[in-house]
């Protein structure tokens, strides 16, 4: 059903990934996980590894998740995007059952938690995590979005990329 495949033969633009196609991210165990639609990641290249990273803010419920969880799973949908988008970007996991939601059925890959029903999954072994600094952000613009008026900044997540894999009928 999946076939795993080199982190080069990702199809399409990294920046569109995220920030057009908004996949989800879950962090956490089979017994215990979260997910939420993100649209700021990057895929890239650091300390020679191929690095994926994300952001979270700790007001989400997958915040304590990501702060503790090994790994986690960037996962893109094809027919099922608008769907899964609308509960994992707008509803919390401290209130509703996500995937159960969304009739997605979690397994175990690479010791991240994936869905079957995705199209395209990355793995990736948590390696660096840290909250972003107020004082080192240099953007005027970036300090006065309406998101950061309640002083909140997101926590950056960088990942090694462990596993890639596509969905194949
Ligand atoms: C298109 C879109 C992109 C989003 N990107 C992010 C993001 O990059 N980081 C983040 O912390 N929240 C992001 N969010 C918000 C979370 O997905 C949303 O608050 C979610 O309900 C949190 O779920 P949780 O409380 O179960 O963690 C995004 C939401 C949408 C709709």
């Amino acid at each position: 059903m999946f076939k795993k495949i080199n982190s080069y033969e990702i199809e399409g633009n990294a920046i569109k990934l995220f920030k057009n196609d908004c996949p989800i991210v879950v962090f956490g165990n089979l017994d215990k996980h979260n997910g939420l639609t993100v649209a700021w990641g990057t895929l890239g290249c650091l300390w020679s590894k191929e690095i994926a990273t994300v952001y979270v803010k700790p007001t989400r419920y997958s915040f304590d998740f990501a702060n503790t969880c090994d790994c986690f799973t960037i996962m893109w949908f094809d027919e099922l995007k608008d769907k899964v988008n609308k509960v994992f970007g707008f509803q919390s996991g401290r209130d509703v059952n996500k995937e159960q939601l969304c009739n997605l059925i979690p397994f175990e890959l690479d010791g991240g938690i994936a869905y079957k029903e995705a199209s395209l999954i990355i793995v990736c072994k948590k390696i660096y995590q840290n909250p972003i600094n107020k004082e080192n952000i240099l953007s005027e613009e970036v300090l006065n979005k309406p998101l950061y008026q309640d002083g909140l900044f997101h926590h950056e997540y960088f990942g090694e990329i462990i596993g890639v894999y596509k969905k194949y009928q």
